[in-house]
């Protein structure tokens, strides 16, 4: 009692914090003090500052085997090196994903088992993650993942001073959004459980921030087109498999009306390092027809038939045409590095070379 007390007394003096009623209990960490919102009462007003800057972070990406986390471990690991950046998820990494860098198994839904990682592996920075098209088939399972666990990642990087990173995307938008240009800061009425959760995670974030002092960041993609990774079952994937079609076949059958134009971004740019709170972030604009169009100057056989799902299209027609990502450009200097001549090469080479490989084997 009498070290929480001296700890209580340090802690206050150090941010200059007048007594706070119903104050229970408080976290101190190695790097630093934080305040857990499942621990302060209600009316408690205070920000704590609580990471130092000092050592390399260790990064905890959770649902790491997705599209994204794999590419933005291996760029986290080239910065604060291979040990400080672990991989976790519910699924069993592929060989070489386990061989090249720490993974964990955790399930984000667990809150005990999400602070024993945060604790023993001495975490200061996290990332989370799921999908829209896949989200829209079982909304409880998306209220769970993206909401619940939502909480917990929050609870736990506030309680433990950590630095969050959240993905969002165009979907936080809806019909009601402008939706040519959309502004970072504008009307968001989404109609998927996938652009509520995102939204919610947004303010969230942001409450956590003004509340707590969480150091909370947040970029909102547009549709990621990867060549090494499978894209987890969103309404921009038709951009990738596209690829492989058009290599392996020629043939490909496009769920998304030919006129639909959504933002699209190349993996490599999205994975570059961000330092802001909520931004748009985006790098060039198609429709399916336009996409067809240029790979069939590569591959002239190409042949797409236009069989229109009405859920990813429902989806398609209320998110942004054309992001405005100006803020992010003139505050921090955003600017894309792929546009479409560059992502359409590099795609086909990628799945070009990829399955000529797998046809002489
Ligand atoms: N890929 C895109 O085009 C895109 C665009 C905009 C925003 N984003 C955002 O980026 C983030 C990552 O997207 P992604 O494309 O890599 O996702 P993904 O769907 O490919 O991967 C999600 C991962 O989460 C894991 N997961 C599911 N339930 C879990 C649980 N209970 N505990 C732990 N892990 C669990 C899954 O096994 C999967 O590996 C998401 O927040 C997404 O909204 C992605």
């Amino acid at each position: 009692k009498l070290s929480i007390q001296i700890i209580s007394k340090q802690v206050k003096s150090i941010l200059g914090l007048a007594p706070v009623c119903g104050f229970q209990s408080l976290a101190v960490l190695s790097r630093g003090v934080s305040f857990s919102p499942r621990q302060v009462a209600s009316d408690a007003s205070f920000h704590s500052v609580s990471f130092s800057e000092s050592d390399h972070p260790r990064v905890l990406i959770t649902g790491g085997l997705g599209q994204l986390g794999v590419g933005l471990a291996k760029l986290l690991r080239k910065q604060f090196g291979k040990y400080n950046v672990i991989l976790s998820d519910i699924r069993k990494p592929r060989a070489h994903v386990y061989q090249s860098g720490p993974f964990i198994f955790s399930d984000i839904l667990d809150y005990k088992n999400l602070c024993e990682i945060v604790v023993n592996n001495r975490i200061l920075f996290s990332n989370f993650a799921l999908l829209s098209a896949v989200e829209e088939a079982n909304v409880s399972l998306a209220r769970d993942v993206n909401i619940t666990e939502m909480h917990n990642v929050l609870d736990v990087a506030t309680e433990h001073g950590l630095r969050l990173f959240i993905p969002s995307t165009i979907g936080a938008f809806g019909p009601m959004s402008p939706r040519n240009p959309t502004p970072d800061l504008c009307i968001q009425r989404p109609r998927t459980i996938y652009g509520v959760s995102k939204v919610h995670a947004e303010l969230m974030g942001e409450y956590y921030h003004h509340r707590y002092g969480l150091d909370f960041r947040c970029l909102r993609y547009p549709g990621i087109i990867s060549a090494d990774s499978q894209p987890g079952g969103g309404t921009t994937d038709y951009a990738v498999q596209i690829f492989h079609d058009a290599v392996k076949t020629g043939n490909f059958v496009c769920n998304l009306r030919p006129d639909t134009r959504l933002p699209m971004m190349f993996i490599d740019d999205c994975l570059r390092v961000l330092s802001m709170r909520t931004y748009n972030i985006s790098a060039m604009g198609f429709t399916p027809e336009e996409l067809e169009q240029e790979i069939r100057r590569h591959l002239p056989d190409l042949q797409v038939a236009y069989e229109t799902d009405p859920v990813r299209q429902a989806i398609a027609d209320s998110w942004p045409m054309v992001f405005d990502d100006s803020n992010a450009r003139s505050d921090w200097g955003w600017k894309h590095n792929y546009g479409l001549p560059e992502l359409i090469q590099t795609m086909l080479n990628f799945t070009g070379s990829n399955f000529r490989m797998l046809r002489a084997n």
